[in-house]
């Protein structure tokens, strides 16, 4: 009997993906000094599609060139970009593959060294050794957060125009969207601050305006589950949030959580039972479809066939997210359909010494080497060694920096 995995799903708008892999969005840091995608960028969705994902989501393109999250981060905000975003679609549909471009503004989740200010909903500082990777922010004016809602507007419109089938906001993770969700990193107290329906204004309006400017078009959600914080965004404000975007009309919720500050999103600080269902916000997701009905995804921790055919048929998810394996198998989900291949293993990406494990997105290095590789046409090297991947990334992110900085 052919795998749950495998069969299609159509969307509200009648658009049919043809199977339930999701590849979740992860940052390439392989554009240009200009900020646009490169040749790198083509061969590796190129990869992707032809490895059998139904919904491929980009890493984050930022809005602005002014509020990078990473160096080397794809800009959308002028149409001189369309020629590059054109070939990347082009590539990145092929045999029929869904390609979503997640659309993201940092907020004070900006690297240091990346971006001259940072804002955010209000002037709060990251606490601790989270601070000292990113900058002081001052709080967006009203006249900016209108601004921001038009960009992304904007970059939805030039996203649709160069082929792309749609697109994601990202909503999640401690960036911008995420900042104003939170009642920790939010404490405005004119329209956009205050109790979660002042709070999930801006996520509302920036989804309002993507549909304005895109009409017709895909437009999905990251989300999180919760922040895991304290006085941080909760799971039952998550659920409310959820049920605002199903009366919008969204067209999918991908589930995540946690940011810089707990990053949830990939494993740490993971209770143990939720590790054992392989996949760590499937719980939350049950909880969810109670009252919405909207296809979700549920992204972070699956890792085999049997956890994803179980989640599917639980209808816990209509879709399994999955991002790291798709560093290590590209056609992972072709070759789990020849039945070549039953789990991806993975092992933590770590040096032992905590202060920097504690500090340094190590994991993410690793990992952003290996789309660097596909993108290069090399193979993958999963036997990479993490120390080696630690100074790779010091020297690279240093001399971008300095590169973005001069461009
Ligand atoms: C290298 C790397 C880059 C990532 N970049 C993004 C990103 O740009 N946007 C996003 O929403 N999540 C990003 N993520 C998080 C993933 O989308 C995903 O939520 C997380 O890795 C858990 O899924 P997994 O266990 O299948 O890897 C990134 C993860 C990695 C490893």
């Amino acid at each position: 009997m052919e795998s749950v995995l495998f069969n299609d799903m159509s969307l509200s708008n009648g658009t049919i993906i043809k199977n339930r892999f999701f590849k979740g969005a992860m940052s390439e840091g392989l554009a240009n000094v200009n900020n646009e995608p490169t040749e790198a960028h083509y061969h590796l969705y190129e990869n992707w599609a032809k490895g059998g994902a139904g919904i491929v989501v980009t890493g984050h393109v930022m809005i602005d060139q002014r509020a990078l999250g990473e160096p080397r981060n794809v800009v959308v905000e002028s149409d001189a970009v369309l020629p590059h975003l054109e070939k990347w679609a082009e590539n990145g549909t092929l045999h029929g593959t869904q390609l979503w471009m997640q659309l993201n503004h940092p907020g004070k989740q900006a690297m240091k060294g990346v971006v001259k200010e940072a804002i955010a909903p209000s002037a709060i500082p990251f606490p601790g050794r989270t601070g000292r990777l990113f900058l002081e922010p001052r709080e967006i004016t009203p006249t900016e957060i209108k601004e921001v809602i038009q960009r992304f507007g904007n970059s939805a419109k030039l996203a649709k125009q160069a082929g792309f089938t749609g697109v994601q906001i990202h909503g999640a993770h401690g960036y911008l969207i995420s900042q104003f969700l939170s009642p920790r990193h939010n404490q405005r107290k004119d329209e956009w601050g205050g109790e979660i329906d002042a709070r999930m204004k801006f996520l509302i309006e920036v989804y309002r305006e993507i549909r304005r400017q895109t009409g017709n078009f895909q437009v999905g959600v990251k989300l999180n589950s919760a922040d895991f914080m304290k006085a941080g965004f909760t799971e039952e404000e998550a659920i409310y949030v959820a049920e605002q975007l199903e009366k919008e009309g969204v067209d999918l919720i991908e589930i995540s959580g946690g940011s810089f500050e707990n990053p949830t999103m990939t494993g740490q600080n993971v209770k143990e039972s939720t590790k054992k269902r392989e996949a760590y916000f499937l719980d939350f997701a049950e909880k969810l479809r109670e009252t919405v009905h909207v296809p979700l995804c549920v992204t972070g921790g699956f890792r085999s066939k049997a956890g994803m055919e179980n989640a599917i048929t639980s209808k816990a998810t209509d879709f399994v997210g999955l991002a790291r394996p798709f560093a290590i198998y590209p056609d992972f989900p072709n070759l789990m359909e020849a039945n070549q291949l039953e789990e991806v293993i993975l092992h933590p990406k770590k040096l032992g010494i905590k202060s920097i494990d504690n500090q340094i997105p190590l994991d993410s290095l690793w990992y952003m080497l290996q789309l660097e590789r596909i993108g290069r046409g090399k193979t993958v090297r999963a036997n990479h060694p993490v120390w080696l991947a630690f100074f790779e990334g010091l020297f690279k992110h240093g001399k971008e920096m300095f590169q973005q900085q001069r461009a």
